[in-house]
């Protein structure tokens, strides 16, 4: 019997920040640390997401490179032959997979993904391009080929967990047992202990999610920040005029989100982290508590970015990218049969 698989990718159009790091990289880590024989673990760089909206292309293969040693760096263990660590466009099954999933997906579906609506709505007609419409499908793609199970992602990705099940199930129905479907959305949240999916939010404007994208970088702690000015931007960051600590996303949406950090990097709940500073009138210790953490942690990071075996990680890119390759393939093809392109 084979393992049942964990699989996630963060793009490498920037530095990751906390949101990416806790949203996902970190649950996947603490999977392979902790039930390493138990199930196959994937992570890899989607590369061929990172463009679908526009970024330095000169810079993209360094930043790849860059990302995958952030992984390592956040606990990835190499020496485990049950994790596989890759790159998306080494492995061509995704894009073909993906233009064969495009015919059977609608164009009203994809219009309605969330995600699709903000984005474009943020770059100008002609700036949004077909691979970011496509974009969803290309995940899908991602995940089937694997037969993955389980994907911890945030909560912003959650929507394509589900076009992803509607997919494979699609074409299930079609042709037959293709695909192993990735679980329910909730199903996932259980698995990874948590109640609901993570969204960290930006410090400057805490109404919108903590994202790579925003270009002025203020309101994002990036893990290659240096530390005591990531620790600034927590104390600066946006909070109210109310003088009471409480967790209220709608009333008090800064001071929430500080709350959540603060559990995160601490490893309390929330409900122990928000009881604690409940009602308190000044808001300058929980800042400092969080800036604390966050100096701490990224000091400590940034010593293990360093530390980082770059042979070790090369080797095992070569590994993994052939084994996944075949993986990869053996599905495409039992796909391709299905559809009529093989024999
Ligand atoms: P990406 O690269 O935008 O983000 C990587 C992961 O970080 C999560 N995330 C957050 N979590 C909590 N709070 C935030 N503020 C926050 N911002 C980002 C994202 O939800 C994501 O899990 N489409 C994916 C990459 C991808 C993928 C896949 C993931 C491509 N193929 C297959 C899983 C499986 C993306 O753009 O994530």
């Amino acid at each position: 019997m084979s393992k049942p698989v964990i699989l996630t990718g963060l793009r490498a159009n920037n530095d990751l920040h906390i949101g990416n790091y806790f949203g996902a990289l970190l649950p996947l880590i603490d999977m392979a640390k902790k039930h390493a024989g138990k199930y196959q673990i994937n992570l890899f760089v989607p590369d061929l997401h990172s463009f679908t909206t526009p970024v330095d292309h000169s810079k993209l293969y360094e930043q790849t490179m860059h990302n995958l040693k952030l992984f390592v760096a956040a606990g990835l263990p190499l020496d485990n032959p049950d994790v596989h660590l890759y790159r998306q466009s080494f492995i061509s099954a995704h894009s073909e997979l993906t233009l064969i999933l495009n015919c059977f997906t609608g164009f009203g579906e994809m219009s309605r993904m969330t995600q699709f609506k903000d984005k474009s709505a943020t770059l100008g007609d002609d700036r949004v391009s077909v691979g970011l419409f496509d974009y969803p499908v290309l995940m899908a793609a991602d995940i089937l080929l694997y037969s993955a199970e389980y994907v911890p992602v945030g909560d912003d990705q959650s929507q394509h967990i589900e076009i992803t099940r509607d997919l494979g199930m699609r074409i299930n129905n079609q042709f037959g047992e293709l695909f192993t479907l990735p679980r329910t959305v909730k199903e996932q949240h259980k698995f990874f202990g948590k109640d609901q999916g993570l969204r960290i939010k930006d410090l400057v404007d805490p109404t919108k999610k903590m994202s790579k994208s925003d270009e002025s970088g203020r309101g994002i702690v990036f893990l290659g920040d240096d530390p005591k000015a990531a620790a600034k931007k927590i104390m600066s960051a946006t909070t109210d005029s109310l003088s009471s600590v409480n967790l209220d996303y709608k009333k008090q949406p800064g001071i929430s989100n500080l709350l959540q950090i603060h559990a995160l990097f601490s490893g309390e709940s929330l409900e122990t982290v928000a009881k604690h500073h409940k009602n308190k009138a000044s808001y300058g210790d929980l800042k400092k508590e969080v800036a604390e953490e966050v100096e701490a942690f990224l000091a400590d990071f940034q010593t293990k970015l360093k530390n980082v075996d770059e042979s070790a990680l090369m080797a095992k890119l070569e590994t993994s990218e052939n084994a996944m390759n075949e993986v990869a393939n053996t599905t495409l093809a039992k796909v391709q049969k299905a559809v009529g392109l093989r024999g």
